[in-house]
């Protein structure tokens, strides 16, 4: 039996071995698709005028995409831990500590930052809807102070990760376009 080189786990699906499987990617674009959203409507409601329903509705809709996030985040790491394709690093030496070591701070982040608006939204004290399909019931009683601390909190981890965000999809692209390589249309779909 032939190893294929590209893939260091089995093809889960028909995605040619030098890229990563078709779960995997529609993970990693469901995911940045959300993050962006998610930063966007809270730069967008900072400019709207407190208590209108435009602003209350543009947070409702944060909490549902923060919802989704949740969702899509633990399903990227349970397929990534579980059949998801592992391909071999694409750099070596300091570039491959860097590319992992960010990829491994976004997932963090990204964990911290859905830890922390759940806590936000429960010391809030207001709805915590999905689309206005269900409630997510209270943990515990709201706390004003708390959901000041939190807020603080969740603002700086949101501007962690565009932040850093940015400079990986910079890299992605200085790859795809200066050093003509693969390593982008290795999360492309084929
Ligand atoms: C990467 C994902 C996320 C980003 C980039 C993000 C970003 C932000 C930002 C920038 C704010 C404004 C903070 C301020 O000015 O005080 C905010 C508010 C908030 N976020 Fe997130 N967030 C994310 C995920 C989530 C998740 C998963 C939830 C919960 C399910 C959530 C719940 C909240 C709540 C409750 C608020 C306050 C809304 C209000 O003032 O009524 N966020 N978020
Ligand atoms: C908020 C936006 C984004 C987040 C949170 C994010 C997160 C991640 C993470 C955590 C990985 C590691 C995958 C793994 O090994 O498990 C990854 C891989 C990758 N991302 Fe992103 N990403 C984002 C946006 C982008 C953008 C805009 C681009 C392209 C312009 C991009 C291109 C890539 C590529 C090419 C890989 C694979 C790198 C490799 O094979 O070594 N990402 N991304």
């Amino acid at each position: 039996m032939t190893i294929q080189p590209a893939a260091m786990t089995a093809a889960p699906t028909d995605q040619p071995a030098g890229r990563y499987d078709r779960a995997t990617i529609l993970l990693h674009w469901l995911t940045a698709a959300l993050v962006i959203a998610l930063f966007a409507l809270a730069e967008i409601w900072g400019f709207l005028p407190r208590g209108t329903p435009l602003r209350k509705g543009a947070q409702s809709l944060h909490i549902s995409f923060g919802l989704l996030l949740t969702v899509v985040l633990i399903a990227r790491l349970a397929w990534r831990g579980g059949r998801g394709r592992r391909l071999p690093p694409a750099t070596t030496g300091l570039q491959h500590l860097a590319a992992k070591a960010a990829h491994r701070a976004l997932y963090l982040l990204l964990a911290a930052q859905v830890v922390l608006g759940f806590l936000f939204r429960w010391a809030q004290g207001e709805p915590f809807q999905f689309f206005g399909l269900f409630d997510v019931p209270a943990a515990f009683a709201p706390d004003p102070d708390l959901a000041h601390r939190i807020g603080g909190l969740h603002d700086t981890v949101a501007w962690a990760i565009i932040i850093l965000a940015g400079l990986h999809a910079a890299a992605a692209l200085i790859h795809h376009y200066a050093l003509r390589d693969g390593v982008l249309r290795r999360m492309l779909p084929g």
